[in-house]
This record gives C-alpha cells, sequence and structure tokens, in this order.
C-alpha cells in the first residue's frame, strides 16, 4: 500500500480564491493547503466531498468578547469559541474587557493557558490600552498570540477608558501594529447622559450616544494617529457621516463595521428587542444603515467584526439604562450576511475579501485568510441555497439569545475545517477543541 499524497481532499466544491470562484478540488498536508486543482480522490486518506458547496477560507472574526476570566456567567472561552466554530467561523480576536483587564503579560498568559484544550477555534487576544501600562504596549503587542492593542475612548462595558488626547498620543507612540479603537468621545457621552435616563427606554440610546459622539472620536483619532504616525483600525463604525472622513484617512485607518449596523435600523430595532437592541455604538435609523452599505460597495469598509458582546437576559431585563450594552453575535456574522448575499447586497467574493482577506491585511496574519498553497488548511464550507431559520436553540452562547431569533436566511455554513480537521459538520462540533494561538508577521519568533 502506497501512503496518500493528501490527509484531506477537499473534493468538487466551488472554491472563493484570491483568482475568483473556481471549481477546485484543494489537498491538505500537515494541515496546510497544498495544492489546489483537479485532484485524483485515491491520492488522499480522507475525502470530503464538497459537491454543491462553496468553498471559503475560514472566516475570521476580529472582534469578539469572550468575558473569561472573570465574567464567566455571561461567557467563556469554550462557549464562545464553540459558537464560533458552530457559525463557521474559524479564527476569532476576542477583546481585553474581562476581569481583570487583559493589561499585562501574566493576563495574556493567563488567557492563552485557559484557551488551551478549550478552544473550539483558533484565537489571539487583544492587550487593553490603558494610562498605567501606556509605555509598555510596544513590548506587549509583539508577545505571541497578541492580536494587537485595543483602545476604548469612550466608556462601554468593563473599566477599560483612555479618553484624553495626551494619554491617547502615548498609547500610540508606544508600538507599531495597528491600533483597534472604540470611537466614542468620553466628555460627550458623559454630557449627555441625563437623555438616557430622562427617557428610560432604549430608543433614546442613539440620541444619548449620539452621531456627533462619533465623529468627534474618529476624527480625533485619526488626527491623533497622524500626529504618531500611528496606523489604526476604527471598529464597529456606525454613522454614515463617519465614512467621508475614513475614506480621506485610507492611509492611516481601517475600517469595520458589524453585521448588526448593517441589518437593523432604529426605532424599529426598539420597538421589536427594547434593549436586546442596545449596544455601543449603538444600532441607529435606516439613512445610517444606507451609508454603511455604500461604504461597503465603495470600498471604504475593510472588515467585519460581530462585537459578539454577550449578557444574560437577566441582565439585559434591567431597567435602560442600567441594562448592559451588547449583544451577541459571532454565531449569526456568516449566515447573517449570507443571506444579505442571497439579497444581492454584496457578492460572494467581497464577502470573503471582508471576512477573511481584510482581516488578514489589517492585523497581519500569518498563513490564513485566503485560499492559497502554503496557507493554514481553514475553510467555510457554505451551502448558498439552504434556507434555515435562526433561533435561540441553535445558538451556543451562554446566554442562549440572539437578536435574529426567528430570522430565515439562505445560505449556511455547513461545515468548518480547522488546520486540516474537519472540527463542525451539519451543526454538530467534532472531535476535541483543538483551536491553536494565531501567527501574526510581525512577530513571528525568531529560530
Ligand atoms: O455594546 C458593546 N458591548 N460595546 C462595546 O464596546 C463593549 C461591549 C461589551 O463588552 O459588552
Amino acid at each position: 500500500m502506497t501512503a496518500s499524497r493528501y490527509d484531506l481532499l477537499i473534493a468538487g466544491g466551488q472554491a472563493v480564491t484570491p483568482g475568483g470562484i473556481v471549481p477546485a478540488d484543494i489537498g491538505v498536508v500537515g494541515g496546510r493547503i497544498a495544492a489546489i486543482g483537479a485532484i485524483d480522490r485515491s491520492a488522499a486518506g480522507e475525502v470530503f466531498d464538497a459537491k454543491g458547496l462553496h468553498v471559503l477560507p475560514g472566516v475570521i472574526d476580529t472582534q469578539v468578547h469572550f468575558r473569561e476570566p472573570g465574567l464567566e456567567h455571561k461567557e467563556d472561552l469554550a462557549t464562545g469559541t464553540a459558537g464560533a466554530l458552530l457559525g463557521g467561523v474559524t479564527t476569532v480576536f476576542e477583546m481585553p474587557n474581562t476581569k481583570p483587564s487583559t493589561l499585562t503579560e501574566a493576563d495574556l498568559a493567563d488567557k492563552l493557558r485557559r484557551a488551551k484544550g478549550r478552544a473550539w477555534c483558533d484565537h489571539a487576544f487583544f492587550m487593553g490600552a490603558a494610562d498605567e501600562n501606556a509605555e509598555k504596549l510596544g513590548a506587549l503587542e509583539k508577545l505571541p498570540g497578541c492580536c494587537g492593542v485595543k483602545v476604548f475612548m469612550g466608556s462601554s462595558t468593563g473599566s477599560l477608558l483612555v479618553s484624553d488626547d495626551d494619554t491617547l498620543l502615548r498609547v500610540l507612540k508606544s508600538g507599531t501594529r495597528r491600533v483597534a479603537i472604540h470611537a466614542e468621545d468620553e466628555p460627550r457621552l458623559l454630557a449627555r447622559k441625563e437623555i438616557a435616563e430622562k427617557a428610560g427606554k432604549p430608543h433614546a440610546h442613539h440620541d444619548w450616544r449620539d452621531v456627533e459622539s462619533a465623529v468627534l472620536a474618529t476624527r480625533r483619532i485619526l488626527n491623533l494617529a497622524r500626529r504618531a504616525g500611528r496606523r489604526i483600525h476604527v471598529l464597529h463604525i456606525s454613522t454614515a457621516d463617519e465614512m467621508p472622513l475614513l475614506a480621506e484617512n485610507r492611509d492611516v485607518a481601517t475600517v469595520e463595521v458589524t453585521p448588526q449596523h448593517l441589518t437593523l435600523a432604529a426605532p424599529d430595532c426598539y420597538d421589536r428587542l427594547g434593549t436586546y437592541a442596545q449596544m455601543n455604538p449603538p444600532v441607529r435609523e435606516a439613512r445610517h444603515r444606507e451609508g454603511l452599505w455604500r461604504a461597503v460597495a465603495q470600498g471604504i469598509v475593510d472588515v467585519l467584526g460581530s462585537d459578539h458582546a454577550p449578557h444574560t437576559k437577566d441582565e439585559k431585563s434591567k431597567p435602560y439604562p442600567q441594562s448592559p450594552s451588547g449583544m451577541p453575535g459571532v454565531q449569526t456574522l456568516l449566515p447573517i450576511m449570507l443571506e444579505h448575499v442571497h439579497q444581492g447586497r454584496l457578492s460572494l467574493e467581497r464577502l470573503v475579501d471582508l471576512t477573511s482577506a481584510g482581516a488578514a491585511r489589517i492585523y497581519g496574519i500569518a498563513g490564513k485568510g485566503r485560499i492559497a498553497v502554503g496557507y493554514d488548511a481553514d475553510f467555510t464550507l457554505v451551502d448558498l441555497n439552504a434556507r434555515r431559520t435562526i433561533t435561540n436553540k441553535w445558538i451556543a452562547s451562554k446566554t442562549g439569545w440572539t437578536p435574529f431569533d426567528g430570522a430565515e436566511v439562505t445560505g449556511w455554513p455547513i461545515a468548518a475545517i480547522l488546520r486540516g480537521r474537519v472540527a463542525m459538520r451539519d451543526d454538530t462540533l467534532l472531535g476535541a477543541a483543538g483551536g491553536e494561538p494565531v501567527r501574526f508577521v510581525d512577530t513571528l519568533p525568531r529560530q
């Protein structure tokens, strides 16, 4: 008996490659892509029949909050990553507003240790920026397993906050990798908080945290980034008004939008979902949603992130504005966006640009983000014709709810392959939790 040339062959699918969507078999050796083209099935140890499916590079969600350590009643690394993989997401970048906040080398080491053997998908962790670690960030961002630095300019869930220009400049001058920014202007949020308190209902959320709060902060951080000569990535843009600003600053800034800002709109979302639609920055009127779609079409948007921000139903039931901001989203990112593909709002190629190639480009991910020989064999296999209904029951998050409960979609993740192993198929996780830390081109270790 001769040894197989390939450990795994993904046969007969439509591969979404950098050169377009092509019928191609993909051969995998040692967890990496070894060949793309017509490959004989007899050359493989294991064959995954992908007939009728599109083979996407593994979907990367560059903004999730999995809450561990310290907030495990909301989510943990096991449940969060299980939801990711069930939704076709093979890599996640996790945010630092845990308890404690991720501020030191020891905090990062703790997260990496907790993820080992429990994370279902590949992962990396952000360092939080704070006054106390500003000068250390240049060294911290180079640690293996770190995807970069995150700055909260406006306070949201947790205590992380850098709101004044002097500290922001110190942060931006410390290090070289791209810095992820939550851009809402804290002084303005504080000055307007009573709008929320007086209204007592989430319909006021986008009035309290208004368009100007977002525009002000984005304008400030663009100026500071230029002064510091530092690349930034502005997260979850929620207003049409920020897009022209960002378009003028493509040399220093990349742009994220979320599926929920592209899908929901005020006031309908607050009528239907109440505080379950409350997040920061807020979901706004349809005019903004349309502005975000225009920016997707014009290439201003670089990446989609879910901002998976789980809070329990009990917490969300508190009267507004004591109710916390955020909604789960890692598991629904792809199905919701496939429905938009089905509706003709974006092409499958553009979706892949936003969920894989964009993430790799922004953060300098080593060996992920496209279907190419030598890259990690991470794939998300989707059936563009599968009609499904998203339900709370399907959600693996500890919170057990999604703002998209009851939404009908056409297009579904049928399987996820993680470095050559079929890790999810037909809504079921397979084998053991085998997620590994992501590698980055800026921080590859010397050998
Ligand atoms: O709505 C939000 N929730 N926005 C954030 O920036 C943080 C997040 C959370 O962690 O709950």
